[in-house]
Formats: C-alpha cells, structure tokens, sequence
C-alpha cells in the first residue's frame, strides 16, 4: 500500500503544534510552539491571549515544519486538526487554518478529538494491543476507558468534579509553584515525605474519579496553617498530595484490572509525563501480569504527532470533514 502522509494540526490550548506523520506511527517532522512562559505570569492560560498567539504563530509554525520534512503541503494526503474539545477560540485558528489549507491544496480534512489524539500518541513508534483498559489524564480530564478496538470506546468511569491535571496546578499555585503545576509539584515531591495527613476519597463501587476533595483539603491545610503563624513544609505537602492522587488513578484502575481481566493498559495526557505515576501504574500492571504502554515525554503532553496519529484509522475508513467544520470546546470520548 501507498505510504499515507496526514499533516496534522493541534491548536486546543497553549501549544502551537503542526506535524507530519507517516501511516500514523511514524513522526517525519514535529513543531511545538509552547506558550507557556507568557501564561506562566498570570499563574494559568488565558484564552484571549492563547487563540492571538494562535493566529501570531502558526504560518511560522507550519514553515518550520515542512522545512524539517523537506516537504509541501501538497506532498501529504491529508490534512488533520483538532475540533474539539479544548478552549473555543484557540481550536477555532487550527480549524480554520486546516479548512484553508484543505481548499487551497484540494486534500481531504480529518476531524479529531484531542483526547482520542492523547490515546493514539501511544501508536507512535509502538502498536495497540486490543482490548485494553486507556488512562486519560489530562489538565481537563480523567477518564477510565475500555478499548476493543481502533476507535471502539466504552467509558467506565471519569472524574465526578476536577480533572487530576487541575487538582496539580491548583495545589501547585497554593504553594507558591508557577503554572503549569504538574510538572512543578513532580520535582518538589521528590524532596519531601507523605507526612501530611490527607484525607482519603470516598471508595465508591464506580470506576468514577474525584479529586475536589483532596484539591480542597490542602488549600484548607495551607491556609489553616498560614493563619496559625506555621511554616508549610511544601515539599512535604506536595509529595503527600502527589500520592494521594495517584492512588485515587490506581484505586480505580486495579478494580478495572481485577474485574475486566484485560491484559492491556494505556496511559495517555499531560499527567502521564510524571514519573511517580508511570512507576506506580507499572507495579500495578506488573501485578496483574498486564502490559503498559506509555507515550514518549515529547508526546504525552499537548502535540500535533499524536493528532496525526487518531487521524490514520480516520484516512482509512474515508471519514473525512466537510469545510463547514466548526469547533466545539467541549466533548468526551464516548
Ligand atoms: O494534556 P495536556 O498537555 O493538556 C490538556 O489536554 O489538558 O495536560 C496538561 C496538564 C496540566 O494540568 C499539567 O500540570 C499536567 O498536564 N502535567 C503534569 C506533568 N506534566 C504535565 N502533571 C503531573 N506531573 C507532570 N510531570
Ligand atoms: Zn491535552
């Protein structure tokens, strides 16, 4: 068969990416244009500024990357973007932007989900194995996925209230950490012990996840403690914080794991680039004899590769957008 080259389009949040991806595992080039340090001063993303940063960047951004591949636009066989979900005016650049180069260049259009994308930066490099149990964690969301097949999707639970990502950024700016928290959080926790006592989640009989519970018990601590005149041990705190997050993701997946029996794992968004989690859904895995596959760094966090990559199976059934594509900021999976 004929080699399928998808130009692929991620414009949800604060990231400018477009990439060129091979039969949907294979990276030919990758730009990622992060807003982060501009965001970073007003301690989280600001929409107005991200979609004009947007606008700003991305012709630069495209130039990049097909300097990179040594390729045109009209060298690929279609053009893939991410519609939906994410902020409404950042999605609308990458919409509109993938909708000209479609019409210029006659290539057909891919719709994909950002979290779909999230799941597919897992076939890069790597295969799916199916069925197989799909972390989504991300600064939106957290979900617990049963996948059967290319995109074939059960939801078996998600967060009940804040999504895992936002429980680390809000905690992380109660400390005094800049955004993005996660990342931030990860480092100083490897300084500290879980010495703070916080309290568990409720052990429902879902796989539903919750986590404003333990985002709303430490800004009590810190802020009971900061009333008292005490000193916060941080890293102590984000350390305590980091675990008991993480076994709220593990709670839920061990059930999954003893109740599906499924021998496949994957652990996909932003949240999956730390290192603590990798390890301890790994030991997991390795109980239930179930294999894991985790994203590279570069592709856990928001990037074009991976919308290339959910675009592939979308190339191959033909399920192409028409141009009157429009962004929707909000959507699951299933
Ligand atoms: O997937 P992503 O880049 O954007 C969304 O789709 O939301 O995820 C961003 C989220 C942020 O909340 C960020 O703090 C978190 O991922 N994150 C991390 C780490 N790296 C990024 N959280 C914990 N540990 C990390 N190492
Ligand atoms: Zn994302």
């Amino acid at each position: 068969m004929k080699d399928v080259f998808i130009l692929s389009i991620e414009t949800s949040c604060d990231e400018t990416s477009i990439a060129i991806v091979k039969n949907g595992c294979e990276v030919i080039a990758l730009t990622i244009l992060t807003q982060m340090d501009t965001h970073s001063d007003f301690g989280g993303v600001v929409p107005e500024i991200a979609s004009r940063m947007h606008t700003e960047n991305i012709t630069m951004v495209l130039e990049e990357t097909l300097k990179k591949a040594k390729m045109e636009v009209s060298d690929c066989d279609a053009i893939a973007v991410t519609y939906t979900p994410g902020l409404l005016g950042s999605l609308l650049v990458g919409v509109e932007f993938a909708k000209v180069l479609s019409y210029v260049y006659d290539l057909p259009l891919i719709k994909v989900n950002h979290l779909i994308g999230h799941i597919y930066a897992n076939k890069i490099d790597n295969k799916l194995h199916f069925p197989t149990l799909a972390l989504v964690i991300s600064g939106g969301h957290t979900e617990l996925i049963k996948m059967t097949d290319d995109y074939e999707f059960e939801l078996l639970g998600e967060t009940l209230d804040d999504a895992i990502g936002e429980a680390f950024d809000k905690v992380a700016r109660v400390i005094g950490l800049k955004y993005p928290g996660g990342p931030n959080i990860e480092k100083l926790a490897k300084e500290g012990e879980n010495s703070y006592k916080l309290p568990k989640m409720a052990n429902d009989d879902t796989y539903n996840f919750s986590y404003s519970g333990l985002k709303s018990s430490v800004i009590n601590l810190v802020n009971n403690e900061r009333q008292r005149g005490n000193e916060i041990n941080k890293a102590d705190l984000a350390c305590s914080f980091q675990m008991a997050a993480v076994e709220e993701l593990t709670r839920k997946l061990e059930k999954a794991l003893k109740e599906t029996d499924i021998k496949n794992v994957i652990i996909a968004g932003g949240v999956s680039a730390n290192k603590y989690i990798r390890s301890e859904v790994q030991k997991l895995c390795d109980k239930y004899d179930a294999e894991l596959s985790l994203p590279e760094f570069i592709y856990c966090t928001d990037n074009a590769a991976m919308i290339g990559a959910a675009a592939y199976p979308l190339y191959l059934k033909k399920e192409f957008a028409d141009l009157d594509l429009n962004a929707k900021s909000t959507s699951n999976i299933c």
